[in-house]
């Protein structure tokens, strides 16, 4: 039986309640992350929670939880479903809370509502150019709001762009601001490589600060063999990368060999894609 955390309380998953007053429901107004956890081991498990801290700060929601007191529940709740699967992704949320009305302004003594739950993920990859499973894509202009760097459970804006991809039988929608720089995907950030150089665009209010971009770039940088660096890519760039990957916690570094129907550099999974994969998954779990 699947258990899930809900506001102080461990309980099957299909006994969790929420009010449909809860603003999170209503408004999308509230924080989320996914963290995956192989054989119990999490990956980036403290990255994850403070860049959840500074989300909740950020839209100004007061959760009294300390950075360690998140660990220790995230980790009682995958102990609670390790016979569930050997691999789990987490999922956890917060919202604002429940009010005794719909009203825009954020309320006054309200408790925010704290779920999550965990779920099976596949086992990793192969690090293995011939075996891993390959991307395609299709790009469109990024629609979403300008505060994408939060990681809001207010997801409208990304699931109409995974749709679109969706729809055109792609697996992801890379996603180019207004003056064609690549942003990044509608569930996941984007790596390109031309001569060697492994590329992802730099921080601000236009991406998420994901988590495994973050490993990807300091265990390469680690490692000091693949020069990597944050930068502004064009879309045309982007078009004449020799490799295009896309990372999240769910995917890992997933190689594209596709976009738009054209294919990415050689049309093959890449080379430096399988040595920065090899060098991640040989750092991720001390992250
Ligand atoms: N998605 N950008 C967006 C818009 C995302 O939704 C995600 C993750 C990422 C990658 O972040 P990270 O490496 O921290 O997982 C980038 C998660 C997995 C999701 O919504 O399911």
């Amino acid at each position: 039986m699947s258990i899930a955390y809900l506001n102080g309380d461990f309980l099957p998953l299909s006994e969790a309640r929420i009010s449909p007053l809860d603003r999170g429901f209503l408004f999308g107004d509230g924080i989320y992350e996914v963290i995956p956890y192989y054989q119990g081991q999490s990956v980036g498990l403290g990255l994850h929670i403070q860049r959840m801290l500074n989300g909740l700060a950020e839209i100004e929601i007061d959760c009294s939880l300390s950075a360690e007191q998140w660990r220790n529940l995230l980790n009682d709740l995958i102990e609670k479903n390790s016979d569930q699967a050997n691999n789990l992704g987490v999922y956890v949320h917060v919202s604002r809370g429940t009010d005794d009305k719909r009203y825009h302004a954020y309320p006054e003594g309200v408790e925010p509502t704290i779920f999550a739950y965990t779920f099976a993920i596949k086992d990793p990859e192969p690090v293995d150019r011939e075996k891993v499973t390959q991307y395609s894509l299709i790009s469109t202009e990024d629609l979403r709001w300008q505060r994408c760097h939060i990681k809001s459970t207010a997801l409208l804006g990304n699931v109409i762009h995974f749709q679109q991809g969706y729809s055109a039988g792609s697996d992801e929608t890379l996603l180019y601001n207004a003056e064609h720089q690549l942003t990044e995907g509608s569930a996941c950030n984007v790596f390109i490589v031309k001569d060697g150089v492994v590329l992802t665009p730099k921080l601000d209010n236009q991406i998420l600060p994901g988590i495994t971009r973050r490993i990807i770039i300091d265990s390469l940088k680690a490692d000091g063999m693949i020069p990597v660096e944050e930068r502004t890519i064009s879309m045309e760039e982007v078009r004449s990368a020799d490799e295009l990957w896309i990372t999240s916690s769910s995917k890992e570094i997933a190689p594209v060999t596709q976009l738009d129907g054209h294919s990415v550099g050689s049309g093959k999974v890449g080379e430096i894609w399988e040595k920065a994969f090899a060098i991640y998954t040989a750092a991720k779990f001390l992250y």
